[in-house]
């Protein structure tokens, strides 16, 4: 049997806790190493299955991979082995599809197998193959596979039909060595586009506005190796925070970015905590009960999808009714019918849900059926009265660095079961 978790809720989770380095910064970043024949050095590569995944991806297309001494992660691409990110992988993990920039742009071939629909939407890539064929990419689909090409790719103007974090990340990393200028319009504004921008700066490449909706890329002919440190996790640090507001705690996160919690952290405030922030640290004092608020998901900087089902658990328990409105993935509220296992009521329809809280949880067990949800799920158990188990903690493993042993030095009683 897969592993499960088990946790005796009803504890306040209370003291300091460092979050992690961003695993949606940090696969990027790995990518981007393709880009080049010289060694890319990542500070602070969060050990997670996704970089698992992500290293066994890049072994395969030629990279040699070594943890420094000092930490860090060094990858060298000094040739490419091989052009296809082969099914197994992008199955795995749909941000496989970031190679697909990098080995197009260094080699003028990429293989790259369609990643297909998940647990929380259809999720296509139409948008990042539109901009590569704008940049001259001869683009087709066989067997399952795009297969792009082109002899050098020369710059654009792309205008993105919606907002696309990993689309709009492919892109530049293709523009940063096209021939010519290139404009990204309607791009995504999230911190990880931002942190990307700023290695590949440090690689060579000419690229400003990255953080806004407007990227400018001047491509040059070749990129260099570089020394990167990944940003803070901000859904690891709203998790965290969350962990402190369901169960009645207080939770300072340490080595944070504020700045990306905006929306998070008022969120918190309307629901009755009080936040305190002092330059990396962000404290969350819990309501003697949450207050219900409604919360509608959208790009950066507004409230973030991948915070949707925290807080849906952290809703359930609030005192009065919230609307949650998901925007981004049509799919997203699988939580929903387990929560309502450890007795929260939440009724679905469409892209709305609304929430009913409950005075208390009663713990169950339940199903994790994706990253997020898996930590919604966690998060309910502690604070419900009795023993939670949280089965396919796979899916959590994917995102979140030991947030069990995390927990547990807060106070929570969380064990591991095999
Ligand atoms: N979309 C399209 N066409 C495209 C690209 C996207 O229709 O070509 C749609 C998607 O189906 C979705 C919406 O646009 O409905 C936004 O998707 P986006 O491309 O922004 O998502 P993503 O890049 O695949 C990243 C994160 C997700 C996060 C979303 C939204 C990484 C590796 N993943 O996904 O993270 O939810 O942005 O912020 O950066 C997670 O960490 O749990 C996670 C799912």
């Amino acid at each position: 049997m897969a592993a499960r978790l088990v946790i005796e809720g009803g504890r306040p989770l209370c003291g300091e806790m460092r979050v992690s380095a961003a695993k949606n910064a940090a696969l990027p970043a790995l990518c981007a190493a393709l880009l080049t024949a010289e060694p890319v050095v990542l500070d602070n590569v969060p050990a997670l299955a996704d970089v698992v995944t992500a290293r066994a991806l890049l072994a395969g297309l030629g990279a040699a991979i070594s943890d420094e001494a000092d930490g860090g992660t060094r990858v060298i691409v000094r040739t490419l082995a091989s052009h296809e990110a082969p099914y197994e992988l992008v199955s795995t993990m749909r941000a496989s599809v970031l190679v697909l920039g990098p080995l197009l742009a260094r080699s003028g071939l990429a293989r790259v197998a369609l990643p297909g629909g998940c647990a929380i939407g259809v999720r296509p890539i139409d948008q990042h193959l539109k901009g590569l064929a704008k940049l001259g990419a001869d683009i087709a689909i066989r067997n399952g596979y795009v297969e792009a090409r082109a002899s050098r790719l020369k710059g654009g103007r792309i205008t993105s039909d919606l907002v696309t974090v990993t689309g709009t990340e492919n892109l530049m990393m293709a523009a940063a060595l096209a021939e010519g200028t290139t404009i990204l319009e309607n791009a995504a504004r999230e911190p990880e586009v931002a942190d990307l921008a700023r290695l590949l700066g440090a690689m060579g490449a000419r690229i400003e506005g990255a953080g806004t909706e407007r990227i400018e890329i001047e491509g040059v002919a070749e990129l260099g190796g570089a020394r990167h440190r990944i940003i803070p996790d901000r859904i690891e640090a709203g998790t965290l925070l969350v962990a402190g507001a369901i169960t009645g705690g207080d939770v300072t996160i340490t080595d944070a970015a504020p700045r990306h919690l905006t929306a998070t952290l008022a969120k918190l405030e309307e629901c009755g905590a009080e936040i305190f922030v002092d330059r990396d640290r962000v404290r969350c004092r819990a309501p003697e009960r949450p207050l219900a608020a409604d919360i509608i998901t959208n790009p950066f900087p507004g409230f973030p999808t991948d915070m949707q089902a925290q807080f849906m658990a952290l809703l359930g328990v609030a005192e009065g009714h919230s609307k949650i409105t998901e925007t981004i993935f049509e799919n997203r509220f699988m939580h929903a019918a387990e929560l309502c296992r450890l007795g929260a009521r939440i009724e679905t329809d469409g892209a709305t849900a609304v929430v009913r809280g409950v005075s208390a949880y009663q713990g169950a067990p339940v199903m994790a059926t994706d990253l997020r949800a898996s930590a919604s799920l966690v998060l309910a158990g502690l604070a419900a009265r009795g023993i939670t188990e949280v089965s396919r903690v796979y899916h959590l493993d994917r995102g979140y660095e030991r947030l069990e042993a995390k927990l547990a030095s807060l106070g929570a009683r969380i064990e591991r079961v095999a």
